[in-house]
């Protein structure tokens, strides 16, 4: 499908974007992806949020990852704009564990996971800020994805083994800059009102670049 897309107030640019896959997919999961453009208009009306590393964000029906990607880039290009360049790394990895998602189809799901993942070190490497795989960058980054991005059903709250669907809070330790403890909940507790932070035991606090040593994502 052609998409007609805005890229300022005078010029238009015509880009492929494939929003619809197959009437199958259509009928049986509602899948319609939203043009880039219209992700964008509706990010503008909460700019103020995007600016703010940690603020969360949750997309209960994630498709390729497409709102998930375009949250990303407006914080990093917020950290860009009012971080120095040394904190770049460590403060994008609270921007990546601010970011939540859920995924029904295994192939969306996979595709969602690696344009987030492509568009986090596509940041760094144009930046010079080293990122390759064997790095606590590129390592703690995958693994927050692996565990904030969940395939999923929104609606039972099931993952699709069939368990509960679990998240992970990323709370700045006080007084330890870029420490970060890691503490699960039952994304079911989310409806409930209250977070429900008892369910599953807590991690050691640990600097924000290791979380991917102490174990367990939804990968
Ligand atoms: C209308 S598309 C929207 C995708 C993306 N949010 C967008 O706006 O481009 C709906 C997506 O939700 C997924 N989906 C459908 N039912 C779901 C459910 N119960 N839980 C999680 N995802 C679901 C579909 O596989 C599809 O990728």
């Amino acid at each position: 499908m052609t998409a007609q897309v805005a890229t300022g107030p005078d010029v238009q640019a015509t880009v492929e974007e494939q929003l619809v896959k197959s009437r199958h997919r259509v009928k049986t999961y509602g899948e319609v992806l939203t043009p880039r453009h219209m992700v964008d208009r509706m990010l503008d009306l909460v700019q103020k949020d995007l600016e703010c590393v940690d603020r969360t964000f949750l997309e209960p029906a994630a498709g390729d990852g497409n709102f998930l990607v375009a949250i990303l880039q407006r914080k990093l290009a917020a950290i860009e704009r009012s971080y120095p360049y040394e904190e770049w790394p460590e403060a994008s990895l609270f921007a990546l564990a601010s970011i939540y998602g859920i995924e029904l189809l295994e192939d969306n799901h996979k595709d969602a996971k690696l344009l987030i993942l492509s568009t986090f070190l596509r940041f760094h490497e144009e930046r010079e800020v080293p990122c390759g795989p064997r790095t606590n960058l590129y390592r703690s980054a995958a693994f927050l994805i692996d565990t904030n991005v969940v395939r999923g059903n929104t609606l039972t709250g099931r993952d699709w083994r069939g368990r509960e669907i679990q998240f992970s809070w990323w709370r700045r330790v006080e007084g330890s800059p870029g420490v970060v403890q890691r503490e699960p909940f039952a994304f079911s507790s989310l409806r409930e009102g209250a977070i429900d932070f008892n369910v599953y035991p807590d991690y050691e606090a640990c600097r924000i670049d290791k979380v991917h040593e102490q174990g367990r994502s939804n990968g």
